[in-house]
């Protein structure tokens, strides 16, 4: 049995590889930058001896995702563990000023591809009569903050699709987790601010954000639960940020 992870090249896709790798779970990894899955397949494959297979993948092109499950049915159908992760934040800006294609982005990679790798997973769920799909959502999918927009219209509909799958896969013993994350320090806001450093480090200045670990060691612990429990949500935040209007920083 594996685990397949979505946008598994960076942050807390590739912290969840490395944690489910060292408990022995063998993995299918995806994302579209080749060179970083290559990397950290290596790596996983010589620490923990577990298998470890990666697939160049940009979850926002429909038939793309179904021939990749078509294709390679036999690796699919090891997968008991689904976390839907792939995700991001273009931009920053009001409604009245944002960009529509920042906008369809969001929409296409956080909705849409989700949806789409759900679609081509759930059947082989319900076929080995059991599993676990884990969907990456937000805080800003519970409370939108200035400028958040869509993204945290995205987020909110991950909300909204992991209680809706949850009705969907009743009876078939498949769970559904969402796990919605305040500040986490990865690459998220230097994709953001496309590519801009110093801007993506102001985000988490002063403060002590949350690591891509400890959003990992949450979705082993979701993920270890015994069958018949399933945890629906787990909302976390960062000690210093109370709330997403709410953050203590520190200055010296
Ligand atoms: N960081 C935070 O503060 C925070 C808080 C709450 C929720 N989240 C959510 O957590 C998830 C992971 O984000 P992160 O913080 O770990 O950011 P990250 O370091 O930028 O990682 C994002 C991952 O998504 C992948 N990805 C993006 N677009 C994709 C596409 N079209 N097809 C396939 N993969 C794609 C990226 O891989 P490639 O670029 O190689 O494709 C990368 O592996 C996202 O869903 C994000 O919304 C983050």
């Amino acid at each position: 049995m594996s685990v397949f992870i979505t946008g598994a090249s960076s942050g807390i896709g590739a912290a969840c590889a490395k944690a489910f790798a060292a408990i022995g779970h063998d993995l299918v990894l995806v994302a579209r930058r080749a060179d970083r899955l290559e990397v950290l397949a290596t790596e996983l494959k010589a620490q923990y001896r577990v298998g470890v297979e990666t697939f160049v993948l940009d979850v926002r092109k429909r038939k793309d995702v179904e021939l990749l499950v078509s294709e390679n049915l036999p690796t699919f159908k090891k997968v008991e563990i689904l976390l839907n992760n792939a995700g991001l934040a273009k931009g920053l800006s009001t409604s009245q000023a944002g960009d529509p294609d920042e906008w369809d982005l969001m929409i296409d990679t956080n909705i849409k591809g989700l949806l789409y790798v759900s679609r081509a997973i759930f059947p082989l769920l319900i076929e080995r009569g059991g599993g676990h799909v884990i969907n990456m959502g937000s805080v800003a999918g519970r409370w939108s903050y200035p400028k958040g927009n869509v993204y945290c219209a995205t987020k909110a509909a991950i909300k909204v699709l992991s209680e809706s799958m949850r009705v969907d896969l009743h009876g078939t013993g498949v769970r559904v987790t969402e796990v919605a994350p305040g500040m986490v320090e990865t690459e998220f806001a230097e994709v953001r601010f496309s590519g801009d450093k110093k801007q993506a480090k102001q985000v988490y200045q002063g403060l002590t954000p949350l690591s891509a670990d400890d959003i990992a060691e949450i979705v082993i612990w979701c993920a270890k639960r015994p069958a018949h429990v399933n945890i629906q949500e787990v909302v976390v935040f960062p000690t210093a940020q109370s709330s997403v209007h709410l953050v203590d920083r520190k200055t010296s």
